[in-house]
């Protein structure tokens, strides 16, 4: 994948998905900035402490431009550059229960839009100068399979991956021309902490079952799809949202 020596920035590396790709960037030789929140701070110092000596973690918010400019800082000072972003953080585990679009406050939608679909825009904004700086970079947005699939009971984060994928693709025609490409993964239902506080055991088998795969999908699963489009092998891709849900959304 070309991804020895590279430097790339994760954020929600503390999360159940977020933690695998800060272990398969380091395990293909690159170096990574792995963010998450000040909650997770116990839980990314331990994830830096096992991934060596090329894995660095920051605590901070994605809505705070601060937070962007010390990730960009420690990219730049610790590894000598920045040539990929996963914009991976999102509101996922912390939307608590389901319920209907009638039973949603205003405060739930502005909060879930301001971390999934603003933090992302200010994460590429954040490192748009040093790629271009650079001759070019690689960005990662994840949305979800959610968006096309438009599963009931969390309407805002449904909302706010279609965002995503729209971002997504008008990022990539006007950061095309710096060499800079801009995809996003969609990912089906991963059977993890935050899906298993979200959903019923029941509901997690019969999304397995519906899979043309038919099994359940693990956090690894991810890894070939992000890897591949942070590396030189995607450099020719941009714009795109490739759905890796084991056969479920045909795109
Ligand atoms: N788990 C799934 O089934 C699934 C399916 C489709 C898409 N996704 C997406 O994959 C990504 C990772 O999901 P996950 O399962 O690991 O969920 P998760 O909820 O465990 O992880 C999300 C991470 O983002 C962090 N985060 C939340 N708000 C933040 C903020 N304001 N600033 C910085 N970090 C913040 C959280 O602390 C957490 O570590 C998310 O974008 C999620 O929407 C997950």
């Amino acid at each position: 994948m070309q991804l020895g020596g590279k430097t790339v920035v994760v954020t929600g590396a503390a999360g159940g998905i977020g933690e695998r790709y800060v272990h398969a960037f380091a395990e293909a030789g690159a170096n990574v900035v792995a963010a998450d929140v000040p909650a997770a701070a116990g839980a990314g110092a331990e994830l830096a402490a096992k991934a060596g000596d090329r894995v660095r973690f920051v605590a901070g918010d994605v809505t705070d431009d601060g937070h962007w400019a010390e990730l960009v800082a420690t990219a730049r000072d610790g590894f000598g550059g920045l040539d990929a972003l996963v914009n991976n953080a999102a509101i996922y585990q912390g939307l608590g229960a389901k319920r209907s679009l009638t039973e949603l406050t205003a405060d739930d939608w502005d909060t879930v839009l301001r971390v999934n679909v603003r933090g992302t825009w200010q994460g590429i904004r954040a490192v748009v100068p040093a790629m271009r700086e650079a001759g070019g970079g690689r960005i990662v947005n994840i949305s979800s399979a959610t968006a096309r699939m438009g599963v009931p009971g969390f309407v805002h984060y449904v909302a706010s991956k279609a965002a995503v994928e729209g971002l997504t693709r008008a990022a990539a025609r006007e950061l095309g021309p710096h060499g800079i490409t801009v995809n996003a993964v969609a990912p089906g239902l991963v059977t993890d902490e935050a899906t298993r506080a979200l959903n019923s055991e029941d509901y997690i088998a019969a999304a397995a079952g519906g899979r043309a795969l038919g099994r359940e999908m693990v956090p690894d699963d991810l890894v070939g799809a992000v890897l591949f489009l942070t590396s030189g092998s995607g450099g020719f891709m941009t714009g795109q949202t490739l759905v890796v849900d084991g056969g479920v959304v045909f795109t």
